[in-house]
């Protein structure tokens, strides 16, 4: 049977960007860099992107499309069946784990464009109550979990179509859309009185403001952020054609993931301030700092139901992507076919993910090593397991396969003269640059 693949090279920027703008831009980048020093963080953030991150993403795009094959099989046949297989098993269990909670996320979101279509927060007179709502609302024993199963079940649907029929189409028309409503609310939001505040708080710099932590939360973001060591960027670029250029396709997604967190920053916190509220990151900062702000806003009721829309569509492209890595492995490894393959890892991520959104409620005591499921889940895989696949792939790449083969296909044998250009650069950074920075600020991160 012949394997699906992409049509187009805008859709494999498309569906790698949608994979890489998701729940990370909003509701985190521009909190850290508020918190951690202003335009200082983002120099910092560009230099972790560019001399770390981008090499992981070009190491990842590059066993993927060398092997054409779903991430575990990827490592199995480059290595020669050798035990780097089991490295890349785990990178395909990991998003799995994460499409179960981030679901949960993705179903809240679901609830709020809800509630913004009725206009559940205009006017509400203090944030206290918009936080009860809230509260109230992840407590409950039945509405997180619905929406999570038809976030989940929206997901699923996606990938069923295929790669280029779903996720490819899907992806196209959601991040133009995405695109275009962030840019309407960072426009309108910059019109507010007071907005001033928040530019400052996102672009002056302030160098006193950086400490070693915030090395350590520039490269945890930009992993995320990225989605590397997920096996997704791996499994993406095993449909991805022969003939496209790896170093355009990595530096363009980093470039509009990165352009992306800065817009979302612009939309949010000028917003935030002009309120004369402290921002805050997270959950707090999407469900109860905004919807209060939007129902303080004119044109407040508009702009929460754009929001929250923005929230799912770029939520939606980033798990159909975490998705996919599991279907792959099941399509090509256990010889389902998509649709058996898509409904069972809906049904295992559902009773994962029921979990995971029972822990703001009925499961609120359950702990496992001192945190909530929903806790534990989202610090040992965005923490551990994603930094560890990382760490995984450049050690392959650099160490495990052959100079000459990742040469060929990072310069599609030799025809892209700037890759040919780059490539002395890039292999010093994958050998020695990435994995050395991955463990020190790993380590200095449990310190
Ligand atoms: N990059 C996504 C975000 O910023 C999250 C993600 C991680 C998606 C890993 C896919 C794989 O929210």
């Amino acid at each position: 049977m012949s394997r699906d693949s992409f049509g187009s090279r805008l859709g494999v920027l498309l569906a790698m960007a949608g994979s890489a703008v998701g729940l990370g831009n909003l509701w985190r980048f521009p909190y850290l860099v508020g918190e951690n020093g202003g335009a200082a963080f983002i120099i910092i953030y560009l230099i972790c992107v560019c001399f770390i991150c981008l090499p992981i993403f070009i190491s990842e795009f590059v066993i993927g499309r060398r092997s054409q094959k779903n991430a575990y099989a990827a490592f199995r046949d480059l290595s020669g069946g050798s035990a780097w297989r089991w490295a890349g098993l785990m990178t395909v269990i990991v998003p799995l784990i994460v499409t179960s909670y981030y679901c949960v996320i993705g179903g809240w979101a679901f609830a709020y464009l809800f509630k913004s279509c009725t206009f559940s927060f205009t006017g509400e007179a203090s944030q206290a109550a918009v936080s009860t709502m809230f509260s109230s609302f992840v407590s409950s024993p039945w509405s997180p979990v619905i929406c999570q199963a038809l976030f989940l079940l929206a997901t699923t649907l996606i990938v069923i179509i295929g790669i280029k029929d779903g996720i490819e189409r899907f992806s196209k028309l959601m991040m133009t859309l995405l695109f275009v409503i962030v840019i309407a609310i960072a426009v309108y939001a910059s019109t507010l009185p007071g907005a001033g505040a928040g530019f400052e708080y996102l672009f002056k710099p302030d160098f006193s403001k950086v400490t070693g932590e915030s090395f350590a939360a520039a490269l945890g973001q930009a992993f995320f952020s990225l989605s590397l060591g997920f096996g997704t960027i791996m499994t993406y670029a095993s449909y991805v054609d022969k003939k496209d250029n790896v170093l355009f396709q990595s530096s363009a997604t980093a470039i509009a993931d990165t352009m992306f967190a800065l817009i979302a920053g612009m939309a949010i916190m000028p917003a935030v301030f002009a309120f004369g509220i402290n921002p805050q990151s997270g959950p707090g900062l999407v469900f109860e700092t905004l919807p209060y702000v939007f129902g303080q806003m004119p044109g407040g009721g508009l702009i929460a139901i754009l929001f929250f829309l923005a929230l799912i569509v770029a939520a939606l492209t980033s798990s159909i992507s975490m998705l996919e890595v599991g279907v792959a492995y099941l399509i090509e490894e256990k010889k389902f076919n998509r649709t058996k393959a898509c409904v069972a890892l809906f049904l295992l991520c559902w009773v994962v993910g029921l979990f995971c959104a029972l822990s703001f409620g009925p499961l609120a005591d359950v702990k496992l090593a001192g945190r909530s499921i929903f806790d534990f889940f989202d610090n040992l895989s965005s923490n551990i397991l994603m930094t560890l696949g990382s760490l995984l792939t450049v050690l392959f790449v650099g160490w495990r396969l052959k100079k000459t083969d990742i040469y060929d296909e990072f310069t599609n044998g030799g025809t892209i003269s700037t890759n040919v250009k780059v490539f002395g650069v890039l292999w010093f950074l994958i050998r020695y640059v990435a994995p050395v920075a991955i463990i020190v600020i790993f380590i200095s991160g449990l310190l």
